[in-house]
């Protein structure tokens, strides 16, 4: 842990993008203990779980069993991703206190990750964020496809920056820049976000990167420069989106620590207490129930 530096807020998404995306299923007692030492290893907001539904992504069946055996913190956010209406419900019922929507810079993604065009996702959104809101729940909002798409290919910033802008509208707290299937290079992201730097502060956008092709870093390094100051990451690296085809796990969250600290920011993780959590989730993946 480095002092007296400007600070850079890691969100830790293992436990639900990293564990969304593997054929074996953790069992809880693994997710919770995973989740403790993450917290331990100083995270102060990892997404834990989605409420989404079952039938599409059945690694994250037990959220509910997941959010009942977290030790609460006032230290620690525990957000999880939500759908729709329901998957909001069944998030406030287990007292989360952040939850994330999300929809896609391409409509080939929206439509295989949610069923839903861009238009419609934002209609189905707008309840859930003012419900939301009612609760005392902050929401972040998700772009998939910052750059390319599987099923669409190349997506122009301007696109991007139109999908934040209605996730603006309909109140959304925090918005999200992911690069789905890592695709990315430093100038791509460069320009995702000198289009979206006219809708919000780059240093509260949040960035969320993929490392299936090893540039994540540049990519984030680049963002630092820029003056990203949010980011998302998975213990070990591990996770992806089943929905899309070729996507490999986000960068880790070890990597991403030690790029900020080399940088000069300084970051709430203690590595070593990190390096375990990375270990125990790699050993728990090994021992996991396979694919029924
Ligand atoms: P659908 O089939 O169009 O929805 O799915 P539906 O409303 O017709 O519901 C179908 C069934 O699901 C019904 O059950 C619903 O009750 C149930 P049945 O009547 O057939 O028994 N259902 C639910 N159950 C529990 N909780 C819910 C819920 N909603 C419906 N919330 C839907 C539409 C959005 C639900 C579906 O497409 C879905 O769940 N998609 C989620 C896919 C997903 O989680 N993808 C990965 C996360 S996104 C990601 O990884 C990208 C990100 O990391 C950023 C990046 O990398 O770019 C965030
Ligand atoms: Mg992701």
């Amino acid at each position: 842990m480095s002092h007296g530096s400007e600070a850079v807020l890691l969100c830790e998404v293992g436990p639900r993008d990293g564990l969304q995306n593997e054929s074996r299923i953790v069992s809880v007692d693994d997710k919770v203990r995973f989740i403790e030492l993450l917290v331990a290893a100083g995270l102060r907001e990892i997404e834990v779980t989605s409420f989404v539904s079952p039938k599409w992504v059945p690694q994250l069946a037990d959220a509910e069993a997941v959010l009942s055996r977290i030790p609460r913190s006032d230290s620690v956010c525990f957000s999880a991703l939500v759908p729709n209406e329901k998957g909001l419900e069944r998030a406030l019922r287990c007292g989360v206190r952040k939850v994330s929507v999300f929809t896609a810079a391409s409509e080939g993604f929206a439509r295989k990750n949610i069923n839903a065009t861009i238009a419609e996702s934002i209609t189905r959104f707008a309840p859930v964020v003012a419900h939301a809101h009612a609760a005392g729940a902050v929401v972040r909002g998700y772009v998939s496809c910052i750059v390319a798409c599987p099923f669409d290919g190349a997506i122009a910033p301007h696109a991007v920056r139109e999908v934040c802008a209605q996730l603006i509208d309909i109140g959304v707290d925090e918005l999200d820049l992911g690069d789905t299937i890592g695709v990315a290079h430093a100038d791509d992201i460069a320009r995702v976000l000198d289009a979206c730097a006219t809708l919000r502060p780059v240093s509260e956008l949040v960035l969320h990167l993929h490392d299936t092709h090893h540039r994540a870093l540049a990519c984030a390094q680049r963002a630092l420069a820029l003056g990203v100051r949010r980011f998302d990451a998975s213990a070990a690296g591990i996770g992806g989106c089943p929905y899309a085809p070729g996507a490999s796990g986000n960068v880790a969250t070890e990597k991403l620590s030690d790029l900020c600290v080399a940088e000069g920011y300084s970051t709430s993780i203690d590595r070593i207490a990190l390096d375990a959590a990375a270990r125990f989730i790699i050993g728990a993946l090994s021992t996991a129930r396979g694919p029924e």
